[in-house]
């Protein structure tokens, strides 16, 4: 018998990953894909917000998700427009859908009323909108399956430092708020998440079409593997959807329970996630870690959501 898809709220900074991962998303027959929130992190919440609209002009689903204004992480200036362009969306020429953005703790608990039994969260932006939402939105908390987040790293380096993840470097308060949160966490970090490499030839062999759709995707792709190159990597890096499969194909990932923790104070490790990893000490896991993967499966999965 079919699954019933899952009902998933995405908190989101877009970004060209989590562009590819919205596409993917509203792609997916597992999924119904409820509500966008736009958070700061890559660009300021304003532009998150017109962004997720311009990724809808080029999904166009057939059933439209409600689109939230979330918040702005602490601190200014610290996004990664270095990555993702000044707008960060590689100032493709796309302009937004004309869909209401209405403030965050009204689409989610419309999203709430709405919906029949349990809802998934998928995380890719600083936690801040996510920390505030669990704490401010009646009922969220007992309704939640599953939370995916994109963030941190165990045992590779950095991308914002060289200890810290970007979403957990940008707001380390809000990421250990949602890591003990009690919750069913399932953390993606850059461990998995570096391991799915987009390179011109994939983008020869799986976007050929000229539809507007495949036409953003090459200029999007394109784009990140120049500034990828830039800061030192082989090739693109498309983290957020990689966090994706875990909610569409979550056999493809390996995991492990883990207890896990966010430095908070640290001068020079703000943002690490650390891990305990002792063989001699009793781990008490609060959040199941993504690993490894079978990368080919996970390919094979987003290529065809995206194409
Ligand atoms: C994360 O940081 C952002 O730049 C990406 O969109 C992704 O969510 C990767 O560290
Ligand atoms: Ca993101």
């Amino acid at each position: 018998m079919a699954r019933r898809p899952l009902d998933v709220i995405i908190d989101t900074d877009p970004g060209i990953d989590d562009a590819c991962a919205l596409l993917a998303a509203l792609a997916s027959p597992r999924l119904r894909v409820r509500a966008v929130i736009a958070t700061g992190g890559n660009v300021p919440v304003r532009q998150a917000a017109g962004n997720v609209r311009r990724v809808l002009a080029v999904a166009r689903p057939a059933e439209m998700p409600l689109v939230g204004l979330g918040l702005e992480p602490p601190g200014k200036g610290l996004d990664a427009t270095c990555v993702h362009g000044p707008d960060g969306l590689a100032q493709a020429p796309v302009e937004p859908l004309d869909v209401p953005v209405r403030e965050v703790g009204k689409v989610v608990a419309q999203v709430l009323a709405e919906t029949e039994g349990s809802v998934s969260l998928l995380a890719l932006a600083p936690l801040t909108t996510v920390r505030w939402m669990l704490g401010e939105v009646p009922d969220l908390r007992g309704r939640l399956e599953k939370v995916v987040v994109m963030g941190g790293a165990t045992a590779v380096p950095g991308n914002a430092s060289s200890v810290a993840e970007f979403n957990f470097w940008r707001d380390p308060e809000a990421a250990a708020a949602v890591i003990h949160s009690g919750l069913p966490v399932n953390l993606v970090p850059l461990d998995v998440t570096n391991r799915w490499l987009v390179t011109e030839h994939d983008l020869r062999r799986h976007l050929r079409r000229r539809t507007q759709r495949q036409r953003v995707l090459r200029h999007l792709l394109r784009y990140a593997i120049g500034t990828h190159r830039k800061l030192g990597h082989p090739t693109a890096l498309v983290h957020d959807a990689v966090a994706l499969t875990a909610l569409v194909r979550p056999s493809a990932l390996h995991w492990k329970p883990m207890q896990c923790d966010v430095e908070v104070h640290g001068v020079l490790t703000r943002g690490m996630l650390v891990s305990e990893r002792r063989p001699n000490v009793e781990a008490h896991p609060n959040v199941s870690v993504a690993t490894g993967g079978r990368m080919r499966t996970l390919s094979d999965v987003l290529w065809r959501l995206l194409r």
